[in-house]
């Protein structure tokens, strides 16, 4: 694995209510080292996006959180680190012969299902990030879901993979990619970030408040909000869970 954090951690369980619960509560008992990686076969209360649970298969799935400091990051700024994660899942499934596209925020689409999802949880400390639990869910050798919207690298290369070279091939992405985000900022990882976007710059069918609609993503904020212009030329920005993909 390449790392910025040689001396980290890497905690394996079998059975976790959430990798993120654990090392939120690890972190209330000890100082916990940045790169610190804890990593489930099954969790027992997975947590998604927007307060929903995250179901895996027990033992094959990637199922993992990273315990990064990202203290140079302003407590707004958070959408940063998200782009550099997808960006990082992106990489790994390139790695696999996985053509990938990111749907804004952050889920990672394959043709128009969903293959990975992240949870990321802040601290802050003042104006800054001052930690970040980076949550991680790639489905893998799972070949049946409860959701029709939902598919794993085996499903796209029908051949199981071994999760260890999965995990080491992510870990070092995301190293790469976090290393990019610290030394070079924002600008050249929101310019891969947007490239890899699903709708970027090409019309897809969308739902807002008002109802259904035509439109392409033209920008992302450095805080996340997303542009969209119509088939009539107007534009609209939108935050996360006020716009609807239709996929
Ligand atoms: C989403 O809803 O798209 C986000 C899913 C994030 C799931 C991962 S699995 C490992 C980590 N622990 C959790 O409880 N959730 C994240």
């Amino acid at each position: 694995m390449i790392t910025l954090f040689t001396t980290a951690e890497a905690i394996n369980l079998k059975q976790v209510e959430s990798t993120n619960s654990y090392l939120k509560e690890l972190a209330k008992q000890k100082e916990i080292k940045e790169g610190t990686w804890v990593q489930a076969e099954y969790q027992t209360l997975g947590r998604g996006q927007i307060g929903n649970t995250w179901e895996a298969a027990a033992g094959q799935n990637l199922l993992a959180s990273y315990y990064l400091k990202p203290k140079y990051l302003k407590a707004n700024q958070g959408f940063w680190l998200n782009m550099s994660v997808c960006l990082a899942l992106y990489d790994t499934l390139k790695n696999f012969y996985i053509p990938a596209q990111i749907k804004w925020p952050n889920d990672i689409l394959v043709g128009q299902s969903k293959v990975a999802g992240l949870l990321i949880e802040n601290t802050i400390v003042g104006k800054n990030i001052d930690t970040a639990i980076v949550g991680i869910g790639l489905n893998i050798n799972q070949r049946k879901f409860k959701s029709s919207k939902a598919t794993s690298m085996v499903c796209v290369l029908n051949k199981n993979l071994a999760l260890a070279d999965v995990v080491s091939v992510l870990q070092s992405a995301l190293s790469l990619r976090y290393a990019q985000l610290k030394n070079t900022g924002q600008a050249s990882i929101k310019q891969a970030y947007v490239k890899h976007l699903y709708g970027w710059h090409k019309a897809v069918m969308l739902q807002d408040a008002g109802g259904f609609f035509a439109g392409s993503l033209s920008n992302v904020d450095s805080n996340g909000m997303l542009t969209v212009t119509k088939s009539s030329g107007a534009k609209q920005r939108y935050a996360f869970k006020e716009l609807r993909f239709l996929l």
